[in-house]
């Protein structure tokens, strides 16, 4: 019944080339070292690419670390004693069948330091246990009460066997996580709790939640430290795959790190048990890419634009003079419009390339909300057009405004 016509899916294929295709040709992401050929598996970020990036990963960081009282941030080193990942279970667990049916394990092995010396460690795979290893530290320098969490974004390495997907499954990659620590009777409260709340998150950023959906994660499938575990599927162009997960890790992970916590409320020494919601930095910009290509009919033309929300475009608006050879426009435009809404915003673009259609049609493919353009009555009048993205609407609004007029919009 859920079969997809030859058209469907066509169209959706299509889909995704469309988005390889604009992220190169409009700055977002490139194939890693292209011009030696590539490298599976890695790709490179360019000015949008990194722009919006910042912005999913500020806004995550913004929800739940910024707006809470009980989340500690973290930046823990890539690299770490090789033990963290033999007592994770990481050296004799993580490993996935080759098409031989061999165990391979997907840790990235690294060489630290020179000769005799030298010994065996591995690029993390998951940003998770630097924080495990901090808990102690945390818990001395914060005294926090349970239930708390720790949040950290970085990036993580897996020698994955066959990364596919543009920007899906890759070798390098970025987390978002969080390790929520409570009391092992409460786990099931903070699950549910965790779960709102991602959902909220993927909402807040634009996600089309009509394609996210839960999948109860079975036994014999789950991570080795997991006990439940719920992936948030998405409906990506190429099938429904993982996009986020959440695992309720039990005490797994602190009690093999031989770690505990004081509880003074009167539990004495106890391991915390570990609610964990996990976000790939990728896979959010993935889904979002998906969700927010969108065509339409414009000038009798079909028209691919990103929709993305203005808390997340790249950029917020670009300003214009409506003719570069105009110096008296452009000087209106940049010292009286660019120059001041970029110190005010920086998600603020400069451009004078070409005509204005071709302008709009530019912006309309980074994403940009906002079009501002400078015309001969703005001289006179101190109004310029600000064109709405979405709709092709436009205002004429007071420069002394515009700063109110974005702030009002994003
Ligand atoms: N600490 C738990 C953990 O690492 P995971 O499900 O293996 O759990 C977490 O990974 C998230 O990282 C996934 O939900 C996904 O968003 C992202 N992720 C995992 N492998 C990836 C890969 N090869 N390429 C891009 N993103 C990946």
């Amino acid at each position: 019944m859920n079969k997809m016509s030859k058209q469907e899916e066509n169209t959706k294929e299509n889909s995704m080339e469309k988005i390889v295709s604009l992220c190169k040709r409009r700055g977002f992401i490139f194939q890693g070292s292209e011009i030696f050929g590539g490298l599976a598996g890695t790709y490179d970020w360019g000015h949008f690419g990194v722009a919006l990036k910042n912005n999913i990963k500020q806004s995550w960081w913004k929800k739940f670390v910024d707006s809470r009282k009980d989340m500690y941030g973290m930046d823990a080193a890539i690299i770490m004693n090789p033990k963290v990942w033999e007592v994770s279970g990481h050296v004799s667990g993580f490993s996935d069948p080759t098409p031989e049916g061999k165990q391979f394990n997907v840790m990235f092995k690294t060489q630290v330091g020179a000769g005799d010396e030298a010994t065996v460690s591995y690029l993390r795979p998951e940003t998770a246990q630097g924080m495990f290893v901090n808990f102690k530290n945390t818990v001395d320098a914060f005294h926090p009460k349970l239930p708390f969490g720790m949040a950290q974004i970085g990036k993580a390495f897996r020698n994955e066997i066959a990364p596919r997907d543009f920007i899906f499954r890759q070798r390098e990659f970025e987390q978002m996580e969080i390790e929520y620590f409570v009391k092992g009777e409460e786990w099931e409260k903070y699950f549910e709790y965790w779960k709102e709340e991602m959902l909220l998150w993927m909402e807040e950023v634009g996600i089309d939640m009509n394609k996210v959906h839960e999948l109860e994660v079975g036994d014999g499938d789950r991570a080795h430290y997991s006990s439940r575990t719920i992936d948030f599927e998405f409906d990506y162009s190429f099938g429904r795959k993982e996009l986020f997960g959440l695992a309720y890790r039990t005490d797994f992970d602190l009690k093999n790190h031989k770690l505990d916590y004081i509880d003074e409320e009167g539990g004495g020494k106890i391991v915390p048990h570990v609610i964990e919601p996990t976000f790939g930095v990728d896979r959010a910009v993935l889904a979002l890419l998906l969700s927010a290509y969108t065509e339409d009919e414009k000038e009798g033309e079909v028209r691919g634009y990103l929709k993305f929300k203005p808390s997340i475009a790249p950029v917020i608006c670009a300003v214009s003079p409506l003719l570069k050879n105009k110096p008296e426009l452009v000087e209106y435009a940049n010292t009286k419009v660019y120059a001041p809404l970029k110190a005010l915003f920086g998600r603020i673009a400069w451009d004078d390339n070409g005509n204005i259609g071709k302008r709009y049609r530019r912006q309309d493919e980074i994403g940009t909300p906002f079009c501002i353009v400078v015309d001969f009555d703005t001289l006179t009048d101190d109004t310029v057009t600000v064109r709405d993205r979405d709709t092709g609407v436009q205002d004429r609004v007071k420069v002394e405004n515009l700063e109110k007029y974005l702030k009002e919009k994003i």
